[in-house]
């Protein structure tokens, strides 16, 4: 008998029943903790299905007061939109992302205009969904040109700020383009719109789902990998996210996310700013099928989730957003 003796200390008594677990639980989930992407597409009063996203469409603008408010009945504090823009729309330089009726820009002032300042509204800046070959940026002969390629990021975000975005998210690699940015945007007093840098992106092989829903998939040329981050480091992500502060960015992002706690919690760590980790399509399909296959249960979700808030993020992009929000409320 080891009564009274070891082990004075037990832990497991703290986790004899669900009130005493809830008493002492270091971190929790709320529906503020989460953004949901919007994925869109051209036409009236149309939904489409994304193969390897069940659960998850792309919707024609008009449908989108019907979707924001179910995502503030959700208590959902901010969305993300994302296009996938027609192939005769698409080419080299991507200019649809610098026409002021391109979905994006449709999409914001229709939000704005009816929602006002309910719901943050996110947009992503790069041009892989305008590219003839799906590329973030300028493509020239196997090279993607840095420099030019922000020219036309700047002014992309000026673009959508002048539409009424509240917070512009460069998910690009370009160095340099968050001060460019800031600069641009401050000149043109745009100065209360937040900059989310998804300085941390790495050349991830869990996007595809995501290149399929908006259409870039199938023109991608070769890979991402001299701007999108090497997999196998982390000082380098210190290091891009203390440039990105420096250049001005108010939140930082890591990305894909479950791969990457460990960076999460070293930016968290060392720079106490708020940090949003994007759990990507590969992820949400994964689990996703998993679930629907009776691999894994439903609960999977959340725990996936949590697992980002351990680590010290402030917010996760993620498409379970709606289904996680609904349950929670
Ligand atoms: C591209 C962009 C990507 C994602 C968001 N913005 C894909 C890529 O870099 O190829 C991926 C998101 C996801 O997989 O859910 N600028």
């Amino acid at each position: 008998m080891i009564t009274g003796k070891y082990p004075a200390l037990r832990l497991r008594r703290n986790r004899k029943f669900d009130w005493t677990r809830r008493l002492l639980r270091e971190n929790d989930l709320s529906s503020n903790d989460l953004i949901l992407p919007i994925f869109l597409t051209d036409g009236k009063n149309k939904t489409t299905k994304i193969s390897n996203m069940p659960g998850v469409c792309r919707y024609s603008v008009d449908k989108l007061p019907k979707i924001i408010d179910n995502a503030l009945k959700n208590k959902i504090p901010m969305i993300a939109l994302f296009p996938e823009t027609n192939k005769n729309k698409k080419n080299s330089l991507g200019t649809e992302a610098l026409n002021e009726n391109n979905l994006v820009c449709q999409a914001i002032r229709r939000i704005k205009n009816k929602f006002k300042n309910e719901i943050g509204i996110m947009t992503d800046v790069a041009l892989d969904p305008y590219t003839s070959h799906g590329h973030d940026g300028i493509l020239k002969e196997n090279n993607i040109l840095n420099d030019e390629t922000i020219d036309i990021l700047v002014k992309q975000s000026l673009l959508q700020a002048q539409m009424g975005c509240d917070v512009i998210a460069p998910s690009d690699m370009m160095d340099g383009r968050i001060g460019s940015i800031r600069k641009e945007l401050d000149k043109k007093k745009f100065t209360n719109v937040q900059l989310l840098s998804y300085a941390v992106k790495y050349a991830s092989n869990f996007y595809g789902p995501f290149r399929e829903a908006v259409g870039s998939k199938t023109y991608l040329k070769g890979d991402k990998k001299t701007y999108q981050m090497d997999f196998s480091n982390s000082d380098e992500a210190i290091r891009e996210v203390a440039l990105d502060i420096k250049e001005g960015a108010d939140i930082v992002m890591v990305k894909p996310g479950m791969p990457y706690l460990d960076i999460i919690n070293a930016i968290k760590n060392k720079f106490k700013i708020p940090v949003f980790a994007y759990q990507v399509s590969g992820e949400y399909s994964l689990i996703k099928n998993g679930i629907q296959k009776k691999i894994i249960n439903e609960n999977a979700i959340i725990e996936s989730l949590l697992s980002f808030k351990r680590a010290g993020a402030n917010a996760i992009v993620t498409y379970f957003a709606n289904e996680v929000a609904n349950k929670l409320n």
